[in-house]
């Protein structure tokens, strides 16, 4: 049985005190949800929220942090930081990351090592763009980045990757893959991971899909039998959305 996951994706959204009421409306109605429910909160919140949900299921994940553990990385975030305050996932290769600051599959492979050395889980995103899926290359794509960054890990740390497939195209656009579209793609991955590792890490690895994700389409995606659930960005951003679609799973 593969472990169900929603995750919220918080992105740079939130101020200290509309993280607390958040957090808080979460709190209150987390009943009737199953499986791993998470929160990636910006930095600055992450501590206050680590305190707010203790002792709660909700756990709370970081967005990025350097392939480093410490030095001369202006405005980075090290792994011994995040565990320091018990943040104990990471959020990793996200497309905007890869966009907007020019995060490689090379680097990723550093930062997964990184957090696993610090026996943290990873949220592992990738996916193609519009392009490579109208020229009929995101399977290309989507192999390639599972192999530059994560081929080179050992199988037993396959236990602490999740998988979050995410077609750029879909992200904050209102325009989500079909069902369809996502299992075919899942199911791909599954194939391109057992290949390489075998049926057990392959079958056993949570694979979600991400990409304007909503109460209104989370059902039909998460009823496909590759995907294990959902990384959420700003559907995250409202409790009761956020929580309408962790009851889909
Ligand atoms: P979205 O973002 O749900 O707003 O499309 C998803 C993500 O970026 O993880």
């Amino acid at each position: 049985m593969r472990t169900k996951i929603i995750a919220g994706n918080w992105k740079m959204n939130n101020d200290k005190k509309a993280t607390a009421i958040l957090i808080e409306q979460l709190e209150e109605n987390l009943q009737n949800t199953n499986g791993r429910l998470i929160i990636a909160p910006p930095f600055t919140h992450l501590e206050q929220s680590v305190a707010l949900t203790k002792g709660s299921k909700l756990e709370v994940a970081a967005q990025n942090m350097h392939q480093a553990i410490s030095g001369a990385f202006t405005g980075e975030i090290a792994a011994p930081m995040l565990q320091s305050i018990n943040v104990r996932t990471v959020i990793l290769g996200h497309s905007e990351r890869r966009t907007y600051f020019n995060e490689t599959n090379h680097a990723l492979a550093e930062k997964v090592q990184t957090a696993l050395d610090y026996d943290m889980d990873v949220i592992f995103c990738f996916g193609e763009v519009l392009s490579e899926r109208k020229e009929g290359k995101h399977f290309e794509t989507v192999k390639q980045q599972l192999e530059e960054a994560l081929f080179g890990l050992e199988a037993a740390a396959w236990k602490k990757i999740i998988l979050a497939y995410e077609p750029v195209w879909a992200i904050g656009t209102g325009e989500t893959a079909s069902p369809e579209q996502a299992q075919e793609m899942h199911a791909y991955i599954r194939q391109v991971i057992a290949s390489k590792y075998g049926a057990q890490v392959a079958n056993t690895v949570s694979i979600l899909y991400g990409g304007s994700v909503k109460p209104s389409n989370a059902a039909d995606i998460f009823q496909q039998k590759d995907v294990d659930g959902g990384l959420i960005g700003g559907a995250a951003l409202k409790a009761e959305d956020f929580l309408a679609i962790a009851k889909a799973i």
